[in-house]
């Protein structure tokens, strides 16, 4: 067998061998497979799409390519949650708080942001000492303990994804739904919960656009999990705009403990209660309506904030020492309007540009940068209006850009102000 017998075999729309696609894959893992020759094949792959067994066959070569983690020194059940992630996603936050809470095991591994979107462990990184580096006897001691711990996901969780996904990354390949489901489920099944919540999210600002996608995609994730005995659960969740009010890693800090302080009430909330209930129900095996009463009595009585609080303590975090750029800009608007749309992917790319990201793996992210959005979706606006507020590096800093651009705005007409989309 030759890597372009297997290439030529893709592009013909023919179903792959176990056989090949240990040689390609593995091969590739290996370094007997050159980065052109999977290229072609990952785009041959993106056309032709995948079946099922091609699909269980390589997220069983990409979880087995590291170590898969042994959670049997936990009490108890173990429930985990994955986002397909987006621009002010800090829901893992919010809802590991609530489920733990409750009771809940949630031993979480999360990634760091690249391109626009922002990762858990960047925003963990903002409060000064916080670790997420804890060896495996501490996560599992913390887990025992607190209820939760979030560590970074090390090397050796399925490093075959970690190579195919840069490679990826760099080859338009990224945007393929065999190729996605396969490469969370192995980091999923690998991280070694019991039970598995994924937010599939779809939009403009997200992978994956159109409804029919969201849905596959759901399907085939629930299915990989299945194979390996996982109860997995889907909930698909809109990613047009950006996620609550506040985009950079100390600022959604700070969000995350307004909304557990029950001081916040928008659409980031609503998902959040929506994804801490599905967690509880397969967490305590109860019903949908019970999991939402007692999602809703751990924000009301502090349960879920305290819990957050000891979390942050546990892994040497130091909240009171969390600090936002001393220097502000408002970016008033150029328009008068009412706001129908707001684009997330333009926010998270500003967001980047002020520092709150990284463009290559190698630069150092500066925690107190980012916006605070001031106008939402349903609001009017008049020129001079604040629609956000950045906090940059520089007190000479000026964006290259007119911002009220990422806004859509439809003419105001009469004075009767739409329903506020943005508080469901
Ligand atoms: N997130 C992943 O981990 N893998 C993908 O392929 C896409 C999003």
């Amino acid at each position: 067998m030759t890597m372009m017998d297997v290439i030529n075999k893709k592009r013909l729309g023919q179903e792959l061998s176990e056989e090949d696609l240990e040689f390609s894959f593995l091969g590739y893992f290996r370094g007997t497979v050159p980065d052109y020759q999977m290229s072609a094949l990952l785009m041959a792959i993106c056309l032709k799409g995948m079946t099922d067994e091609e699909v269980l066959k390589v997220t069983d070569l990409m979880i087995h390519s590291g170590e898969v983690l042994d959670l049997s020194g936990v009490d108890g059940v173990t429930v985990d949650k994955h986002s397909t992630g987006g621009v002010g996603d800090k829901t893992t936050l919010i809802v590991s708080s609530i489920v733990a809470s409750l009771g809940i095991k949630v031993p979480k591994m999360s990634g760091r942001g690249l391109g626009h979107t922002g990762g858990t462990i960047d925003k963990l990184e903002s409060i000064p000492g916080f670790r997420t580096d804890l060896n495996r006897e501490d996560f599992i001691r913390q887990v025992n303990q607190v209820g939760f711990a979030i560590i970074g996901q090390t090397p050796h969780l399925a490093p075959l994804d970690k190579k195919v996904y840069a490679l990826r990354d760099v080859t338009g390949t990224v945007e393929s739904i065999p190729l996605i489901a396969s490469s969370i489920m192995s980091k999923k099944i690998a991280s070694g919960a019991d039970k598995i919540v994924l937010d599939v999210k779809v939009g403009k600002g997200a992978l994956l656009k159109t409804q029919e996608e969201a849905l596959e995609i759901s399907r085939l994730m629930k299915k990989i999990g299945e194979h390996y005995g996982k109860e997995v659960d889907t909930m698909i969740t809109y990613m047009d705009i950006p996620l609550g009010t506040s985009i950079g890693n100390a600022l959604e800090i700070l969000e995350v403990m307004k909304i557990l302080s029950n001081e916040e009430n928008n659409y980031l909330v609503a998902l959040s209660k929506a994804l801490a209930a599905k967690m509880v129900q397969l967490g305590l095996g109860i019903s949908i309506e019970d999991a939402h009463h007692r999602v809703e009595e751990s924000l009301k009585t502090g349960k879920a904030y305290q819990k957050f609080m000891e979390m942050v303590e546990a892994q040497g975090g130091n909240i009171g020492g969390l600090r936002v750029s001393a220097y502000t800009k408002d970016v008033l608007s150029t328009k008068a309007g009412h706001i129908v749309d707001m684009d997330a992917y333009r926010f998270g790319k500003l967001s980047l540009e002020l520092g709150g990201g990284r463009k290559t793996k190698e630069d150092k992210i500066d925690p107190k940068v980012g916006i605070v959005l001031k106008k939402k979706i349903g609001d009017d606006v008049k020129v001079g209006d604040v629609l956000c507020t950045l906090y940059v590096k520089e007190p000479e800093y000026e964006p290259k850009e007119d911002i009220t651009d990422y806004y859509t705005m439809k003419k105001l007409s009469g004075s009767k102000k739409q329903e506020n989309l943005d508080t469901i």
